[in-house]
């Protein structure tokens, strides 16, 4: 059954449902093909974005962008420095000025309440590019990743080895919805939030899923079918990476974790990569790592997320 995600925002993984995630799963995957057939239609044309940056990126800003003039439509980057987003005027009045401008706006912001804010006062969806609590469009496109390699997501033992942060936390919402099992494994004291842990859970009821958080690594990865990381210190985390980096260097993913892990086990990670970090070069580059695809992906979901909210159909 198809369902109507028209002038809806994105800006916690949560606010989708279940159907609703696997409806952009299944429209990324038309948009993709159409794509490699050289069949984009302008099914965005006339539209505009307005993409806010308060922090760095390359796979954001680059895939929103690609993807809006593949569809026909337009995009504009503002930097940190152009809005001055928290410093120049309210969030308030920025998201009702935008969305007179703009059919979409996309932020990437620190605090979580900044996407929450611009969402409750903008007439146009807004999608959340990454905040302090969550990246709920590199979830989707991880998602995708995960269906094309194995068929399926009920089911699969995925594993989340390092930070409790941002990126553990729309996964953990990201499985619960699909029935993908996610244990989420670091050292104590960098936990995933208790909140998004015990609501995730509730979805996960839903659909069998189970959601987990240990610090037992060779209990976590055994029988993984997805091993995920994720740099230890987020953007704006920068002044605690060399003490994160003594405390997590156990969690590091390389051969040792890999060996636990099923044989055809997918390798991913959202990138930036800290190689020798969090990860080791040669484990990105294994037969079975899909971080690349997984790269790609974020424009072919993020379309599918915006020809759905604003789009035609
Ligand atoms: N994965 C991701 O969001 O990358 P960027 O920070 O380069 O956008
Ligand atoms: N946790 C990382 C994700 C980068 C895509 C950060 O917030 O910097």
């Amino acid at each position: 059954m198809a369902v109507n995600l028209k002038g809806r925002n994105f800006v916690s993984f949560k606010d989708f449902s279940t159907e609703e995630v696997w409806q952009s799963i299944k429209t990324a995957e038309e948009l993709k093909l159409a794509h490699y057939r050289g069949d984009d239609r302008p099914l965005l044309a006339g539209k505009t974005l307005a993409m806010v940056f308060q922090k760095p990126s390359l796979r954001t800003r680059v895939s929103f962008e690609s993807g809006m003039s593949r569809l026909g439509g337009h995009a504009i980057y503002l930097s940190p420095n152009d809005i001055k987003l928290g410093q120049r005027e309210t969030t308030e009045d920025i998201a009702i000025v935008l969305s007179r401008y703009v059919d979409i706006i996309m932020a990437r912001v620190f605090g979580h309440d900044i996407v929450v804010d611009l969402a409750k006062y903008s007439g146009c969806p807004v999608i959340n590019g990454l905040s302090d609590l969550e990246h709920p469009c590199q979830v989707m496109a991880d998602l995708l990743t995960i269906y094309e390699k194995k068929r399926r997501l009920e089911g699969i033992n995925f594993v989340y080895i390092g930070d409790g942060n941002n990126m553990a936390h729309s996964l953990m919402y990201g499985g619960a919805l699909t029935g993908m099992n996610v244990t989420i494994c670091g050292p104590e004291g960098y936990e995933p939030n208790s909140d998004v842990l015990e609501e995730s859970r509730k979805f996960a009821a839903q659909t069998g899923a189970k959601i987990e958080a240990t610090s037992d690594l060779s209990q976590a990865a055994s029988d993984a079918d997805v091993i995920y990381t994720d740099v230890w210190a987020s953007m704006g985390q920068e002044d605690e990476a060399a003490a994160r980096k003594k405390i997590f260097m156990p969690y590091q993913v390389n051969a040792n974790v890999m060996k636990l892990a099923k044989n055809d086990a997918t390798v991913l990670h959202c990138l930036p990569a800290h190689y020798g970090e969090e990860i080791d070069y040669d484990t990105t580059r294994l037969p079975n790592s899909a971080v690349f695809d997984q790269a790609e992906n974020r424009l072919h979901a993020q379309n599918a997320i915006m020809v759905l909210l604003a789009g035609k159909q």
